[in-house]
């Protein structure tokens, strides 16, 4: 009797005894690793990245109405969105060590490019640069104008395997991607961070589609006017009270859906934007078809082009536009954008969204210029302003 019970109560002494001492162990480990010391990665980005104080992208605030997420299966961390980061700015991504993603999504144009074509290391792109804004908050998980990546995760590795853009595409006498991964894992930093994140140096696709889309997904933009009436009133529908009524009128237009006669034409409702531009996130409906806009740059005909960008910093709060709009960056006018909808051309269009050809006649929403002019005025509330300063989305080999 006295046997059995000590038996089990020595045992027990000794787990304890030994989970206790494992588990000091454990600290002391960890608290190593966490002020684990990183010379390369100091000697390359001086304070810019310091792995033991990292910004915050895991657990940044996000408005309460905002309830779209794509990101799930790639849940942000602060390690790996940091990676994403230097890959992000890192010219070595490129054959020529001269073009980064960041060449043409540039931070102070809501990571997109003024230009209409960007330059790559052979060539320049066949459409604008997209901006990358709340690419996270989205509806629609497949990315690109043409949709044609599945995943977020998917889209972050094509562009080094475009022969125009950053030349990694072992075809036309680039090197592979293979050669890019076995280049990067010989650079010191890389070998630090990666080993910070995963426990061991590899630098594979996978691990580089990881940490680039997590460090996308961390770029939000809440901070607008919009955000500000909207917290506030509940729903799109109130009248915000931080609002002109010119902005409260361009609101109401924007929002709601237009009613047609029989021949096309606006008899009353509004210009049924949130019909493929849905509030509170601004992305695009999945179902969207093409927008009428179906030219290419340099000439030629594109009708596969079904996706926006979150409308977010579509222009900045003074209304100066983050490069030029649509996939063939048709104007840096708002109006020219309002124009466009408000009077659809349909000829040798295959693929026009229905929403725009009511009863088959193509839309005239007959807005009037004061109209218009709301409608530009809401869409202005819709930029923030941190998203072009942030530090912790900014260049990191900067220091
Ligand atoms: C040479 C210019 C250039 C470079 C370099 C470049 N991009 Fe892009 N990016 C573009 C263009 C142009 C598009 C739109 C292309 C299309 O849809 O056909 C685009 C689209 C995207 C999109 C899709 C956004 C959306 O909402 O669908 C993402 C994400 C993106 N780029 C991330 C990256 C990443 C990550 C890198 C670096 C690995 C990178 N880009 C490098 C020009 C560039
Ligand atoms: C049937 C769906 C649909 C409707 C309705 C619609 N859009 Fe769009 N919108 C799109 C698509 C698709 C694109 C991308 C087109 C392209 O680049 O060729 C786009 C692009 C845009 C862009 C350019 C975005 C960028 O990143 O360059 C703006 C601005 C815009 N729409 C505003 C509006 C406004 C304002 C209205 C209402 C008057 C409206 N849209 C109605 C589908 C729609």
């Amino acid at each position: 009797m006295t046997n059995t019970i000590r038996v089990p109560f020595l045992a027990f002494l000794f787990c304890s005894l030994f989970l206790l001492s494992s588990c000091k162990k454990d600290e002391t480990t960890s608290a190593a690793a966490a002020t684990q010391s990183t010379p390369a990665v100091s000697a390359a980005f001086g304070t810019a990245i310091d792995l033991n104080a990292l910004p915050n992208y895991a657990a940044q605030t996000i408005p309460s109405y905002i309830t779209k997420d794509n990101g799930m299966a790639n849940v942000i961390t602060n390690k790996k969105a940091a990676i994403g980061r230097v890959l992000f700015y890192d010219k070595k991504l490129s054959t020529a060590n001269s073009i980064s993603c960041a060449s043409c999504h540039l931070q102070q144009f809501a990571f997109s490019d003024t230009a209409t074509a960007s330059i790559g290391v052979n060539g320049t792109t066949g459409r604008h640069a997209m901006r990358l804004v709340n690419a996270r908050f989205a509806n629609e998980p497949r990315f690109f104008w043409d949709e044609r990546a599945a995943t977020l995760e998917a889209q972050t590795t094509r562009p080094i395997q475009d022969h125009a853009e950053m030349g990694y595409s072992g075809a036309d006498g680039d090197p592979a991607l293979s050669v890019l991964l076995t280049k990067l894992q010989g650079v010191e930093y890389y070998k630090e961070l990666f080993t910070a994140a995963y426990g061991d140096a590899a630098v594979t696709e996978v691990r580089m589609q990881e940490c680039l889309a997590q460090f996308i997904r961390s770029i939000q933009s809440f901070d607008s006017k919009y955000d500000a009436g909207r917290a506030a009133a509940g729903n799109d529908q109130a009248p915000f009270l931080n609002y002109t009524p010119q902005e409260n009128q361009g609101k109401n237009l924007f929002f709601a859906p237009p009613q047609f006669d029989g021949a096309g034409n606006r008899t009353s409702g509004g210009a049924g934007c949130a019909g493929c531009h849905a509030g509170p996130e601004f992305d695009v409906d999945p179902r969207s078809l093409n927008n009428g806009v179906i030219g290419k740059i340099g000439g030629g005909t594109d009708v596969t082009v079904t996706r926006a960008p979150s409308l977010r910093d579509v222009v900045k709060a003074d209304g100066t536009a983050n490069g030029p709009f649509m996939h063939i960056g048709a104007s840096s006018q708002l109006i020219t954008v309002i124009n466009h909808y408000d009077s659809i051309v349909v000829t040798g269009n295959t693929n026009l969204d229905p929403r725009l050809r009511p009863a088959g006649n193509p839309q005239r929403l007959h807005l009037t210029q004061q109209e218009k002019d709301a409608l530009i005025a809401f869409i202005r509330t819709l930029a923030g302003t941190n998203i072009y300063t942030d530090a912790k989305w900014s260049d990191p080999f900067v220091k």
